[in-house]
């Protein structure tokens, strides 16, 4: 009876407007993926498939005591910002599930031990957006993982590239997630939902995903050896981060509630990301050069104009006229930061080895 109300009330939450800084969901050349030749990374990939089906968070996504209270102690700006996090969270798990389930679908019959740990992966991402979604149903909302599946719009990107993205978003997944773990542990009276104490094995979920992709990238060798390779890799770093850094620092309040300087917080997991991909890529960012992150906060900047364009007024055409000039500012100090020197890991590599 109880759910038959709790069901009745709960509404359904239509998605986010989407946006270059949403979360996106692809597709692939999935028989490309199916004809790759695996056989360099056979053992470690039959290792990593072990640890999946090891499933050690099994018994970790079960809703305790904790979450049976109203959260009507939270501020509504607090709420809000916190239901926007849960909702982008969720999108973005989503997002990998619906990847890596067709994935496992359609290498099925060709490669198995690649299907299974796509499978296996999916199982993950949809453990991770379904906690997220009943997180929302915490505050009376939900969002609608079917619609979802089909309004979205799928960016193509072929193998090699959804191997660099997925890479570098799982690591930063998993970095995000410990060092928040990590702040409220130090920290407990920022923790107002308690979905953060689950974030410190859910992570390593992340880390293992991160660490299939890099196997995989190792057994392409022409993913990570040829100058283009190299030029692809660097695009990869830096789009990504800044993707992240441009979304965090518009939601600065958010961490601001959590206790957290969502600055100093992309710095560290940027850092940390950067060394996790300096394993695997050929190159990895100098972020030691001042101008880095003087070139992000430009880039945040102009990011927070064309917000602030976008609110003012409803014509459609006069607002991108307006974004124009920023958007134009942006593509500068993008290319700027391209042309930064970047680090040959290569190199590093052999001199960690020669010490
Ligand atoms: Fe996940
Ligand atoms: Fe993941």
């Amino acid at each position: 009876m109880t759910n038959t109300l709790e069901n009745i009330d709960r509404k359904i939450k239509a998605p986010a407007k989407e946006s270059l800084l949403t979360p996106r969901f692809y597709t692939t050349n999935f028989e490309e993926i199916a004809l790759m030749d695996i056989s360099k990374s056979l053992p470690e990939l039959k290792a990593i498939l072990k640890e999946f089906l090891h499933d050690y968070n099994r018994n970790h996504f079960i809703r305790d005591k904790e979450f049976d209270q109203n959260w009507n102690n939270l501020d509504e700006k607090t709420k809000n910002l916190f239901i926007e996090f849960l909702e982008r969270s969720c999108t973005a798990e989503f997002s990998g599930f619906l990847l890596y389930k067709e994935l496992s679908r359609r290498l099925k019959n060709q490669n198995s031990i690649l299907a299974n740990c796509f499978e296996m992966m999916s199982r993950d991402e949809a453990r991770h957006a379904g906690f997220l979604n009943k997180a929302m149903a915490d505050f009376n909302l939900s969002l609608d993982l079917g619609f979802l599946t089909k309004s979205r719009k799928y960016t193509f990107f072929s193998p090699k590239f959804i191997f660099y993205a997925t890479f570098l978003s799982e690591k930063i997944g998993y970095w995000r997630y410990i060092t928040i773990y990590r702040h409220l542990e130090k920290y407990p009276e920022y923790r107002i939902y308690p979905i953060f104490k689950f974030f410190e094995s859910w992570c390593q979920d992340e880390n293992r995903h991160g660490d299939f992709f890099a196997i995989l990238l190792y057994s392409q060798p022409k993913m990570l050896n040829t100058f283009q390779s190299k030029l692809w890799c660097k695009f990869f770093l830096l789009s990504v981060f800044l993707t992240m850094y441009l979304n965090d620092l518009q939601r600065s309040d958010f961490y601001r509630s959590l206790g957290i300087d969502a600055r100093q917080f992309d710095i560290q997991v940027i850092r940390k990301t950067n060394e996790s991909a300096a394993r695997v890529f050929p190159v990895s960012l100098n972020l030691n050069n001042d101008k880095f992150f003087k070139y992000f906060d430009n880039c945040a900047r102009y990011n927070k104009k064309m917000i602030e364009i976008e609110k003012k007024s409803n014509n459609k055409i006069y607002k991108n006229i307006q974004k124009i000039p920023f958007i134009l500012l942006l593509m500068i100090d993008f290319i700027k930061l391209f042309f930064l020197k970047s680090i040959d890991t290569k190199f590093t590599l052999n001199v960690i080895k020669s010490i």
